[in-house]
C-alpha cells in the first residue's frame, strides 16, 4: 500500500515536471516575434547597417523579413561617376556600397528573406537622375530617355542583386513608393516629384511595374507602397491604381506603410482599408509599422492588438507585417517611442499585446 502511494507521489512529480517544462518551452518558443506568428505571416523589421555590428542576435531572434532601411534607396544605390563615365545618356550605374554590402551580406548569410525598397520615389532620389549626361544642372531628359534610364535602373538593380548575392532570396520589392499626395486627391505633383515633372501622367507607375515584372527573379512580388492609407481619399486613390496594374497583370501586392499615432486613425478606420485592399485580390502587406505612443503606453499597445488582430483576419493575403524599426532607440521617429521594444530593447505593453493576439 505504502510503496503505491509513493509510486502514485512519484507519477505525480513526474507529470507536474512535465507540464512544468511543456510550459517553459512554449514560453520560450514563443517569446519570439516570428517564431510565434509562424504560419500565419512573416514578422520583419527595417534595419540599418549600424545596428548589424551589435545587434544580430536580436534581429535574428524577432525577424524572418528584412527591409535595409536606407540602403536600396535610389541615391544610395545609383551611382552618377559611374553612369556619367559609361558615356551612356540611358544606362544608369547602380553600384552597392559598403552599407548595403553589410545588410545584403547579412540576410544571404543568415538566410533572412528581403524586401526591396525602393524604385520610384520622389524622395531620396538623386536629381541628376533626371538630367541630361546624368549632371545636376542639366535640362530634363525627355519621357523616351527617362523609361529608358528606369528600365535599366530596375534591370541593373536586379542583375547585381543576383550576382552579388546569388543565394538572397528577394520575396518582395516596393516598386513605387508615396506616388500619391499626401492624403490622397491624385498623383503628387511636379511640383513634388521629378518623375511627374518629367512624365505629366502616371506613365511613369505602369512603365516601373512593367520593367519591374521583366527583370525581377522569380518569386519575387512587386508592391505598391504608400502611406497615409488608411485616409478615404489615398485608400481610393491606391486601390484604383492597383486595380489598373493588376488587369495588366504586373502588380501583385499593396504595401500600407502604416506609420500610425495613438489618436490616428482609429482602428476601425485602419481595418477597412485593409479589408478594401484585400477586396482587390493583391497581396497586402503591412510595410512600416510604427505607433506614436504619444505618451500612452496602453493605449499605443492597444492599437498595436488591433493592427495585427486585422492582419491575422487577412493573413491568407498577408506575406508579411513589417515594423519600422527594431527598436525605440533606432527609429526614425525616435521621440516618439513608437515601437514595441523599448530604448534598450526592454519588452513594452505592446509586445505582450503582438503576443496574444499571436496565442488567440
Ligand atoms: C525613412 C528612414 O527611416 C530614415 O532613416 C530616412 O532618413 C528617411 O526615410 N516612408 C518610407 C521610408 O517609405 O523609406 C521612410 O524611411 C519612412 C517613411
Amino acid at each position: 500500500m505504502r510503496q503505491a502511494r509513493i509510486g502514485i507521489f512519484l507519477i505525480f512529480l513526474l507529470c507536474l515536471n512535465l507540464v512544468q517544462s511543456n510550459f517553459l518551452s512554449f514560453l520560450q518558443a514563443s517569446d519570439s516575434l516570428k517564431d510565434a506568428f509562424q504560419g500565419k505571416f512573416k514578422i520583419g523589421t527595417s534595419v540599418s547597417p549600424n545596428e548589424l555590428s551589435y545587434g544580430t542576435d536580436f534581429i535574428k531572434k524577432h525577424f524572418n523579413s528584412i527591409t535595409p532601411e536606407n540602403e536600396l534607396k535610389p541615391d544610395s544605390i545609383l551611382d552618377q561617376t559611374g553612369s556619367q563615365q559609361s558615356g551612356n545618356n540611358v544606362n544608369p550605374k547602380v553600384s552597392f556600397r559598403s552599407g548595403t554590402q553589410t545588410t545584403l551580406r547579412f540576410c544571404e548569410q543568415n538566410k533572412i528573406p528581403l524586401r526591396g525598397h525602393t524604385f520610384v520615389w520622389h524622395a531620396q532620389t538623386p536629381e541628376w537622375f533626371f538630367k541630361e549626361n546624368f549632371q545636376q544642372s542639366g535640362n530634363f531628359v525627355s519621357k523616351d530617355i527617362m523609361n529608358q534610364r528606369l528600365e535599366n535602373f530596375i534591370k541593373n538593380t536586379f542583375e547585381l542583386l543576383k550576382k552579388d548575392y546569388p543565394q538572397l532570396e528577394v520575396y518582395a520589392y516596393d516598386v513605387c513608393n508615396e506616388v500619391f499626395q499626401g492624403g490622397g486627391g491624385g498623383l503628387r505633383p511636379a511640383s513634388e516629384s521629378k518623375w511627374m515633372q518629367v512624365y505629366g501622367s502616371d506613365e511613369y507607375i505602369v512603365n516601373a511595374f512593367t520593367y519591374a515584372r521583366k527583370y525581377a527573379p522569380s518569386g519575387c512580388k512587386l508592391y505598391i507602397n504608400d502611406f497615409n492609407e488608411y485616409m478615404n481619399a489615398k485608400t481610393q486613390n491606391i486601390y484604383d491604381m492597383a486595380t489598373k496594374l493588376k488587369q495588366k497583370g504586373v502588380i501583385d501586392g499593396i504595401g500600407m506603410q502604416s506609420h500610425l499615432g495613438v489618436s490616428f486613425p482609429s482602428a476601425q478606420m485602419y481595418a477597412s482599408a485593409l479589408d478594401k485592399f484585400a477586396s482587390t485580390g493583391l497581396e497586402v502587406q503591412i510595410t512600416e509599422l510604427d505607433i506614436n505612443q504619444e505618451g500612452n503606453e496602453q493605449a499605443q499597445a492597444s492599437l498595436y492588438k488591433e493592427v495585427f488582430s486585422a492582419a491575422v483576419k487577412h493573413a491568407n493575403q498577408i506575406p508579411a507585417v513589417t515594423l519600422w524599426g527594431t527598436h525605440d532607440a533606432v527609429s526614425w521617429i525616435k521621440d516618439k517611442n513608437p515601437l514595441p521594444f523599448g530604448t534598450n530593447y526592454e519588452l513594452k505593453k505592446a509586445y505582450y499585446s503582438i503576443m496574444q493576439v499571436a496565442g488567440a
